[in-house]
């Protein structure tokens, strides 16, 4: 089969497209002939060894993937071969066949195709969980969304809209993608413009936001929590896109009133698997309902997987990226 392999980390050129045996489940393992693979901004931090996690070298790189359970360990007793599945695995899929511990296997409801399957599930969870569970909007409120045409920006617009936000702000690079934030409902900032934090401060009367969605880091941190929260306002913290982390001292956070919370999606696969399968039920019926719409990019090929890194590394991707073997 053809997989996407590296043995060293590294830029675009560490990545080979390569032919190795179909691999075989173990006990409790699951084997999927993938149909679609979502890349994450984390495959990106996790191929240059700069995620939260340890790269092990080598590797089949990819971690989000669905398709059709292909074989069965002896022990697996969640899934069976023939059944449409979504599932998380910690390397290998971005390859025609993927193996993943039955833990990490999710059947996929029938009104889930594989691509809508990867362009909703770690993105869709973590928009919803950052709006929702810990970032607690209010109907009323207003909203800032960072990368707000990315994977989970696009969904975190829709929900926002659909959670009853009363002004909803997304940022983004380009005027391209400025046009997509405005298509959705929201007000657009370009904030690579000098001048951007004034423009949030200008829609929102001078107040600031009460919830913020950060993913980026660096300044565009500092200005959201120092100059962008209104009073006793939300920032979760959910990516640093920019590599750039940022200290905070704790007298700070204590005399500025405002709450810093941290979100990572990684752990409730870990330790919440019915909170995981609950959430993503609740997003595909946001999706039939119509209140959200998944905004993925032109899909690319296995073969073409440097380029779909690229693209989102060059930041040129709007919504979700997907790889088809
Ligand atoms: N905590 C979690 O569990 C969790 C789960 C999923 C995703 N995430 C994080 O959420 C964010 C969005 O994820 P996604 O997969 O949907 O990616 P994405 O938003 O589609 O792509 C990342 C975006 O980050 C923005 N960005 C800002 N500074 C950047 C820089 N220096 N280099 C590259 N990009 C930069 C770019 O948008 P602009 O061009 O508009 O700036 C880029 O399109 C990522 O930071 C990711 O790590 C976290």
């Amino acid at each position: 089969m053809k997989a996407i392999w590296i043995d060293s980390l590294g830029g675009p050129e560490v990545m080979q497209v390569i032919d190795m045996p179909i691999p075989e489940p173990g006990r409790k393992e699951v084997r999927i002939k993938v149909e679609s693979v979502g890349l994450n901004y984390s495959d990106i931090m996790i191929r240059e060894g700069r995620y939260l996690q340890r790269t092990e070298l080598p590797q089949v790189l990819g971690r989000e993937l669905a398709g059709v359970v292909d074989a069965v360990g002896p022990e697996v007793t969640r899934v069976q071969p023939g059944q449409r599945v979504y599932a998380t695995s910690a390397s290998g899929a971005l390859a025609e066949y993927c193996i993943a511990h039955q833990g990490a296997v999710f059947p996929l409801p029938d009104a889930m195709t594989s691509d809508l399957a990867v362009a909703l599930i770690v993105q869709g969870l973590t928009a919803l969980h950052c709006l929702d569970h810990h970032g607690r909007l209010n109907a009323g409120e207003t909203v800032l969304i960072h990368a707000a045409a990315g994977g989970v920006g696009t969904l975190a617009i829709q929900m926002a809209r659909h959670f009853g936000a009363g002004k909803i702000i997304g940022t983004a690079s380009s005027e391209a993608k400025l046009a997509v934030i405005r298509e959705l409902g929201a007000e657009a900032v370009n904030y690579t413009e000098p001048d951007w934090a004034d423009q949030v401060l200008a829609l929102t009367g001078g107040r600031g936001a009460d919830l913020i969605l950060e993913s980026v880091g660096g300044e565009v941190f500092w200005t959201s929590y120092r100059r962008l929260l209104a009073f006793a306002g939300r920032i979760v913290i959910f990516g640093i896109a920019s590599t750039e982390v940022n200290q905070l001292h704790t007298n700070e956070i204590l005399r500025r009133n405002k709450t810093i919370i941290g979100y990572f999606l990684g752990e409730y696969f870990e330790k919440a698997r019915d909170h995981v399968v609950r959430d993503t039920a609740r997003v595909l019926e946001m999706v039939l309902s119509g209140a959200v719409k998944p905004v993925i990019d032109t899909p690319f090929s296995l073969e073409n997987a440097v380029d779909a890194f690229n693209h989102m590394q060059n930041r040129k991707n709007i919504g979700k990226v997907i790889i088809k073997p």
